[in-house]
């Protein structure tokens, strides 16, 4: 059996039957030669999809395992035990109820696989409960056990953990997102023992995702942006329930477009190595989100990195992992103000001398994509991708509030821009003619101008129409 696999980061992927993998939110667990893969599916009223596969390449499709149609067993507490209580239609999100981020452990002591997740009405998105399902076999039809608050607390994004003396724990974020709370699962992994731990109080941490190398804990997690991605960062501990790190930063500013999901360890015969797998959520089209394999690397024993990789190699056997890294050289430039991108104007896509705007992010769209042309002494000229023309003033004009067009290259220096970093990340864009800065003109979007209004530089309350984040498309 095969078990040297390629994955590539830059593709939506598909199983060994050509459709693309619908995993989303999901995680791993190993079984003999297999790497089972849960995650969402929504389509339609399927909500957890099983795919196994032993070289982490090809992908075999297993399994709707869990649906709206699962059949209902109660469990010795109390549960909601309708899936889906008002039969939502489908607007692209699957219909029914909403489970996300699904996790199975196995049980030693009843031998069933038990799953929790996320559980949503479909309606909105204020229950903020988790559910529970169980199976005799790791992808068969799960029984869905209902859902309900862990000892009465709000709890989204979740993730499953099991130690090495087989105590389950079960995370998930309470309190409308601000706190993490790490619980301690009852010996049957059904119900909650204890909540043992509350992380990062305050701090809205996301995405979960939990795995212990040698003797530390490691917890990586996302900020609290929706499908858009953040900045992901990782803490990590000696106890679950004693004195954690504070967090710090893991891979680049939007954690290459990617939200955590779960660490996977794959334990080789040379080699251990954890790979990170992100969702590439893309929030205009829910469909189309992607995933991204990365491996994490150690310095000492808790200094944790990761690196982009177009393409990377991995051999289960061994555990040796590889990569490959492609510079595109093309960058998505997030507006602060309008939380949306750079693009030409929907009405002169790909037209040189077309109105410039901002939209929002769409992984596949080629109007998203620039490139940064550097002139020297700190300036740039940046240049749409696809038609090629440079974002300058209209008309060359030096006056407040002139409309921003792409157009040819004429060397005028109304064509550059100073690039002013600003706390590492942000950056403000001055004109190299007027002095002006590249402003949205209204904090809904729409309109790019330049202005020398400045606003006050505070990224924690998010609205600065002159802030700027280049970001690498990956
Ligand atoms: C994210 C979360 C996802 C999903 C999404 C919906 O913050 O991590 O699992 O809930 O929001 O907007």
């Amino acid at each position: 059996m095969a078990r040297s696999g390629t994955i590539d980061n830059s593709q939506i992927w598909h199983d060994n039957d050509g459709n693309a993998i619908h995993a989303h939110g999901g995680g791993f667990l190993q079984e003999g030669d297999y790497y089972y893969w849960f995650g969402e599916s929504r389509q339609g009223s399927k909500k957890v999809a099983c795919y196994r596969s032993t070289d982490m390449e090809h992908w075999e499709f297993r399994n709707h395992v869990l649906s709206v149609d699962s059949a209902f067993q109660s469990v010795y507490y109390r549960t909601f035990s309708e899936m889906d209580p008002y039969g939502t239609i489908d607007k692209g999100y699957g219909s029914g109820s909403v489970i996300e981020r699904p996790k199975v452990l196995h049980n030693a002591f009843t031998g069933k696989y038990v799953m929790w997740m996320h559980w949503e009405n479909g309606r909105d998105y204020l229950d903020a409960r988790c559910a529970v399902a169980t199976c005799d076999t790791i992808d068969g039809d799960y029984d869905y056990h209902g859902s309900y608050n862990p000892i009465g607390q709000m709890s989204r994004d979740c993730t499953l953990f099991r130690d090495d003396d087989g105590t389950g724990y079960f995370i998930s974020a309470a309190r409308d997102n601000a706190d993490l709370m790490i619980y301690r699962l009852s010996d049957d992994y059904l119900s909650i023992d204890e909540h043992v731990k509350t992380l990062w109080p305050g701090q809205y941490r996301e995405a979960p995702a939990l795995f212990k190398r040698g003797e530390l804990y490691f917890l990586v997690t996302s900020a609290c942006t929706g499908w858009y991605p953040n900045q992901g960062a990782y803490a990590y501990a000696s106890s679950l329930t004693g004195k954690w790190s504070q967090l710090y930063d893991l891979g680049g500013p939007t954690t290459y477009d990617s939200q955590p999901a779960f660490v996977l360890t794959v334990q080789g015969i040379e080699h251990t190595t954890y790979l990170y797998v992100g969702d590439r959520w893309d929030p205009s089209n829910y469909s189309q989100s992607s995933y991204v394999f990365l491996p994490l690397e150690f310095s000492e024993d808790h200094i944790m990195s990761m690196d982009w990789q177009d393409i990377v190699t991995i051999d289960t056997d061994t555990g040796a992992v590889g990569g490959e890294y492609v510079d595109s050289g093309l960058y998505r430039i997030y507006c602060n103000g309008p939380d949306q991108y750079l693009a030409p104007d929907a009405r002169h896509i790909a037209e040189v001398e077309g109105a410039v705007g901002a939209t929002k992010l769409a992984y596949a769209s080629e109007d998203l994509k620039w490139m940064l042309v550097d002139v020297g002494a700190g300036k740039v000229l940046i240049q749409h991708a696809e038609s090629e023309g440079y974002l300058q003033p209209l008309g060359q004009s030096d006056s407040e509030g002139a409309a921003i067009v792409l157009a040819e290259r004429v060397g005028h220096p109304s064509e550059e821009w100073e690039c002013v970093t600003l706390d590492q990340c942000w950056c403000r864009f001055l004109n190299r003619h007027s002095g002006l800065a590249l402003t949205i003109s209204g904090e809904k979007g729409g309109k790019l101008v330049q202005s020398d209004r400045r606003s006050t530089y505070d990224t924690r309350r998010g609205f600065d129409s002159q802030l700027f984040l280049p970001a690498k498309v990956y």
